[in-house]
């Protein structure tokens, strides 16, 4: 059986093998003769590829440079996954391999096929963030949502404001066992930190750029802040002070929406953020920002007037949209989490759909696009049975794989006018509970195989037995590569 994930649109097995060399199938995107590439732009979107496997060669037909990365990804999968192992090239780099003959004819569904990475709850350095990029690539995802800033650290050097990472970067301690009930609190008393610099996030996005992948940064405001707040308690609303958070959950202290300065620091930070990430995307958050400490500051009430707003919910409306100028104007889109749209969506916005579709669905009717994220499908942060206690400490909720491979993003409520508007889908996965790179591709895969798989396969061509059965062979592969997923239920 040829066991590809995800489905590519058609697959026709033929009889006959043919060998290729450890050397064609070791580095994503490497060179060699032994396949022959064709670029074909008129005859196939950017990303889609034929690929034709024949007893004499192998070849490649692809609408672009990316159609041809997927194709050699799809090569890399139908190897025997040994092959895959980076010892087994290393070993003998003139092995060859048994490559099934096939004709296949595929194309992604959706252009955006992404899994995010929080990296502020727990900090990952760049070698897992490469080897991250690396696996989703496998699966022929291709963004890749680096969560940089919160509550809990700031993680992004920003070069006019070192005292980001200074203090933001690092804290005292974190909340230690689950966060259940009201308290009292325990902390491990561990300080833990880190931060990326301009240096290595250049290197990542080479490193991304190689496997056709986008990488879309975040930068939270106007809540998730605490950190770039226990750095400038002025920007806050009461003045401060704050610590780098130690704990879970929504804070209330956020940037105060009444104060000039906090433009000024946050244009400087997308200044640097728009001039370091070349993709189109900057994502602002926006979601779970608390209104008490807005409602009782008289800046940000004097604001409300002076604007002749409604609200507070109208207060974050002003506060996007005046972030989304800066952004623009950077040749940049703005991407949010749904909040966004309370008191009014921003001109251009972007909106990400986490709770629920609703937010997605209004959005897409507004006319804006749309990244469909529901907890409901897509939180890899949920723990992976239903019987809680079975699965390493979590959130106490559970996303089955079953449930995630069920997912259509498109919403059945839109025309197809508006269903344009829906790029695709993305997996999160936040970290407050994983705190190692084993763990947090534990959590990974194989769920995030299966949103690939909704990101990429044609609409009605969803099978859970198929898809079962293909990732029963498709898991060795991971095997091979290190990848630390968590096994299938008998
Ligand atoms: C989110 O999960 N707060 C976007
Ligand atoms: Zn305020």
């Amino acid at each position: 059986m040829i066991a590809l994930v995800p489905r590519p649109v058609s697959l026709v097995e033929r009889k006959g093998t043919f060998r290729i060399s450890s050397r064609a199938i070791a580095q994503a995107g490497s060179a060699d003769n032994s396949v022959n590439v064709r670029i074909d732009p008129a005859g196939l979107p950017p990303e889609g590829y034929r690929l034709s496997v024949t007893p004499e060669g192998i070849g490649i037909v692809a609408g672009g440079t990316a159609g041809v990365f997927h194709a050699r990804t799809t090569l890399r999968q139908l190897v025997p996954p040994e092959a895959l192992s980076p010892a087994s090239s290393r070993d003998d780099p003139v092995r060859t391999w048994p490559v099934p003959c096939v004709e296949i004819v595929d194309q992604p569904r959706f252009s955006w096929r992404g899994l995010m990475l929080d990296v502020c709850r727990h900090f990952f350095p760049v070698e897992f963030v490469k080897r991250y990029i690396d696996t989703l690539a496998f699966h022929k995802m291709n963004v890749f949502h680096w969560h940089l800033t919160e509550d809990q650290g700031w993680r992004i050097e920003v070069r006019r404001h070192p005292e980001l990472t200074g203090v933001g970067a690092w804290r005292t301690g974190t909340l230690a066992g689950p966060m259940r009930g009201n308290g009292p609190w325990q902390f491990d008393g561990i300080r833990h930190g880190g931060f990326t610099t301009q240096e290595q996030i250049r290197d990542v996005i080479a490193y991304a750029a190689e496997r056709h992948v986008t990488v879309v940064p975040e930068i939270e405001m106007p809540g998730h802040a605490q950190a770039a707040l226990a750095a400038h308690p002025e920007l806050s609303c009461t003045g401060g002070p704050f610590e780098v958070s130690r704990m879970w959950g929504i804070h209330e202290d956020v940037f105060c929406a009444g104060n000039d300065e906090v433009f000024g620091l946050l244009e400087d930070v997308i200044d640097e953020v728009a001039g370091l990430f070349p993709g189109p995307f900057l994502h602002i958050g926006g979601d779970e920002c608390p209104k008490t400490r807005w409602k009782a500051c008289p800046k940000c009430q004097a604001r409300i007037r002076s604007e002749g707003l409604a609200d507070e919910d109208a207060l974050q409306s002003w506060f996007v949209r005046r972030i989304e100028r800066i952004v623009n104007a950077r040749g940049k889109r703005l991407v949010g989490w749904d909040e966004i749209l309370e008191g009014g969506l921003a001109p251009n916005a972007t909106v990400m759909s986490w709770r629920g579709v609703e937010g997605g669905i209004e959005a897409a009717r507004q006319g804006h696009d749309v990244v469909m994220s529901p907890t409901t499908h897509c939180y890899l942060d949920y723990r992976q049975s239903e019987d809680l206690d079975r699965e390493p400490v979590a959130i106490d909720a559970y996303l089955l794989l079953e449930m995630v491979y069920s997912y259509e993003p498109m919403p059945p409520e839109l025309t197809p006018e508006q269903g344009g508007h829906v790029l695709g889908v993305q997996g999160n996965l936040w970290t407050e509970y994983v705190d190692t790179p084993e763990q947090a591709e534990y959590m990974s895969w194989p769920r995030a195989c299966a949103l690939a798989e909704a990101g990429w396969s044609p609409a009605g061509s969803r099978d859970w037995g198929d898809f079962r059965a293909r990732l029963a062979a498709h898991l060795p592969r991971l095997d091979a590569l290190g990848i630390r997923y968590r096994a299938l239920e008998r």
